[in-house]
């Protein structure tokens, strides 16, 4: 919701193309990855991009960072629901990739159409801008409270 508030032309495009339902997902897990670090820990040296890790270190993975790679990602900085290939590593990576991606996915794809088939119009209901919560792990807004407009729903 906060990557259509702060971008409502990639609304617009997504209301206009439901199709691309799947691609918007990817392109918020990838944009505003709530997982911005993991950790991992060597079991043994390793080169890498000319630098050497010995082994037995705690190593910073920087997600967030990696999912603005502009040799991966055209124009990181912008929010694009079009964005294709788009490969984020927001569920993370390997044997510990993230085990309830597949579950997040879904639950994303039936929320999201529900929320904007049913708000017409949603704007940020506070004055201030939104306030992130202090996080080292999941990052987010630490609340989104919403002024909406409903659309008009048909009994069935
Ligand atoms: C948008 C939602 C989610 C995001 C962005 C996310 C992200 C991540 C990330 C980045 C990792 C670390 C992967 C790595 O170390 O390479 C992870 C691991 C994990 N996630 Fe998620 N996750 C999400 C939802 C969920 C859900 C819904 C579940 C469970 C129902 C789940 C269960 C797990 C588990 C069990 C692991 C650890 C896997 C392992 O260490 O082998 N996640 N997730």
């Amino acid at each position: 919701m906060l990557c259509f508030l702060e971008e409502p032309r990639q609304l617009d495009i997504l209301r206009a193309s439901p199709d691309l339902i799947g691609s918007a997902i990817e392109e918020v897990v990838r944009f505003r990855s709530p997982g911005q670090v993991m950790f991992r820990q060597t079991t043994r040296h390793v080169e890498l991009h000319g630098r050497s890790i010995p082994a037995d270190q705690f190593v910073l993975l920087m997600i967030g960072s990696a999912n603005r790679d502009p040799a991966f990602f055209p124009d990181p900085n912008r929010f694009d629901v079009r964005r294709t290939p788009n490969p984020h590593i927001g569920f993370g990576h390997g044997i510990h990739a993230c085990l309830g991606a597949a579950l997040a996915r879904t639950e994303a794809r039936v929320a999201l159409p529900h929320l904007l088939s049913r708000f017409r119009r949603f704007e940020l209901a506070t004055p201030e801008p939104w306030e992130p919560r202090e996080a080292l792990h999941v990052h987010g807004p630490l609340a989104l409270p919403l002024r909406v407009e409903w659309a008009t729903v048909r009994a069935s």
